[in-house]
Parts: structure tokens; sequence; C-alpha cells
């Protein structure tokens, strides 16, 4: 069974996709004209000219909304598709759960013939700047010490390539770990965390002391005294990378 079977019976409720990120993908894309999803979910930020979504989870394959490309089951790793098949081939916030991330960015580089795009976090920074995991759920950021990709990896086995950084607005409608940073409540619904790997994996008993703790700063007014200037600000950079490689 894939993960996601489990993990993603909520997923498209609070996970859509953000369309200040998608222009950020679209443009990343540039004038390819088939594109393959890789590891596409329930199809977050798919252009028109997606061709072929390939996604393990049926759970996740539920969730295309009508209309959306054909999706195949499968899993980055063994990709159902010929060489230089697909203009582009995008892969996003999907890299950390691979069971064989080098086979996997092979097979991406494999099929495409213009373009390889990903979305991913620098867990260095991710960790250094979002208050949620640095100052309330160190048990999550530990959690994703184990599995996120560092940039340099990523960028090695690409063969090169560029990284943008994507700054979050602070109304991000695709509720992803950081989505949430100027609207703090969202993370104590248990649907919020469902749509999150990051707090689902952790768990709940890890999460309950800082998940308490910040109920407590929040109902008291602390959280907003100690984050007063977060609060001025319409987006932030922690962490999330587009990475841009050209085959
Ligand atoms: C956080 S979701 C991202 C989904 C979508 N790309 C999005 O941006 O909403 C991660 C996805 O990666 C998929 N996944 C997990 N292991 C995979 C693998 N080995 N190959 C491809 N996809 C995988 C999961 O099933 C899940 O749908």
């Amino acid at each position: 069974m894939a993960v996601y079977d489990a993990l993603g019976a909520t997923y498209a409720r609070t996970r859509q996709a953000d369309p200040r990120i998608a222009a950020r993908i679209h443009a990343a894309l540039g004038d390819a004209t088939g594109v393959v999803n890789v590891g596409a979910g329930s199809g977050s930020y798919e252009p028109a000219r997606t061709v072929l979504a390939v996604e393990p989870s049926q759970v996740m394959i539920s969730q295309r909304p009508p209309g959306a490309a054909p999706a195949v089951q499968g899993v980055a790793e063994h990709l159902p598709l010929r060489d230089d098949s697909a203009d582009a081939v995008m892969a996003l916030l999907t890299v950390h759960h691979w069971a064989d991330l080098a086979a996997g960015i092979a097979e991406l580089r494999r099929v495409a013939r213009r373009r390889v795009v990903i979305l991913t976090w620098d867990q260095a920074v991710f960790r250094e700047r979002f208050w949620l995991v640095r100052d309330y759920l160190p048990e999550a950021a530990a959690f994703d010490d184990t599995r996120a990709v560092p940039i340099d990896r990523l960028l090695d086995l690409l063969g090169g390539g560029r990284q943008e950084p994507v700054r979050i607005p602070h109304d991000c409608a695709d509720g992803f770990g950081a989505a949430f940073w100027r609207r703090p409540h969202a993370y104590l619904d248990p649907c919020v965390r469902a749509g999150i790997s990051m707090l689902a994996q952790t768990g709940d008993d890890a999460l309950a002391p800082g998940l308490t703790r910040l109920a407590s700063d929040l109902a008291t007014g602390r959280w907003h005294s100690r984050y007063a200037e977060l609060l001025t600000l319409e987006s932030i950079d922690v962490g999330y990378r587009l990475l841009v490689t050209d085959s």
C-alpha cells in the first residue's frame, strides 16, 4: 500500500494550488508543450499542457478533479514512459518521499527531453527560519532531518541547474508545512495537520506538548507579541526552492 493511501484521505481539502506559486512553476516550465507530473498527488499545479500524471497512491489519484490529465499509478523510480518522451517533467513537494532518490531523479532525466522542474525545500533554512518547527515543534524538524533532501545533492543528481527561492504568501492557498506561517491557529486543526506529512508522520503524541504551548501562547497573546514583526510581512522565504535543469 502506498504511504499516501493512509496519509492522503483529506488531502484535497487543505491542499490546492496557490496561484502565485503556480505562476512560478509554470514560468519555470517555460514553453514546454507536454508536461509529465511525477508524484502528482491530486493534481495541484498541473498546467493545461500536462499529458500524464504519475502517482503511487490510488487515494490521491481519486482526488484528481474531473477533466484533469490522465493519471497512471506508478513511482518515480520506474516511470512507465520511453526515453525523451516528454518535453518537461515536474516533481513537486515529492522527492523527500521517494524510496530511491537517485533512481527517481535518473528517471526524470531519462524521460524529460528538455527540462526538469522540482519544488522542494532547504531543510537548514526551514529549520532556522520557520518559527513553528524552531520554537514549538522541534520533533517535526527532527523528523524532517531524516528525509529532507539537500539541495546540493539534488543538483548533483540532476547534473546541474539553477535554484530559485519561492516565497510563501501570508494567505497561501496550498496548506503545506509553512503555508500558515501568519495564521498560527491553523496548526491546531487536525485536518490541516493531516495534510502536512511532516506533522502527520511525526504524530500527534510527539507534537502534543508543542501544540499545547502554541495554543496557550495564542490564547494569552504571547505568540502575537513574540512574532509581531511577522504580522507585518506579506510573504517570507523559509527555504522552499524551485530547481530547474535543462537537458
Ligand atoms: C506532498 S504530496 C505532493 C503532491 C503534489 N505534487 C502536490 O504538489 O500537491 C507527495 C506525493 O508524492 C507521492 N509519492 C510518494 N512516493 C513516491 C514515489 N516513490 N514516486 C512518486 N511519487 C511518490 C505521494 O503519494 C504523494 O502524492
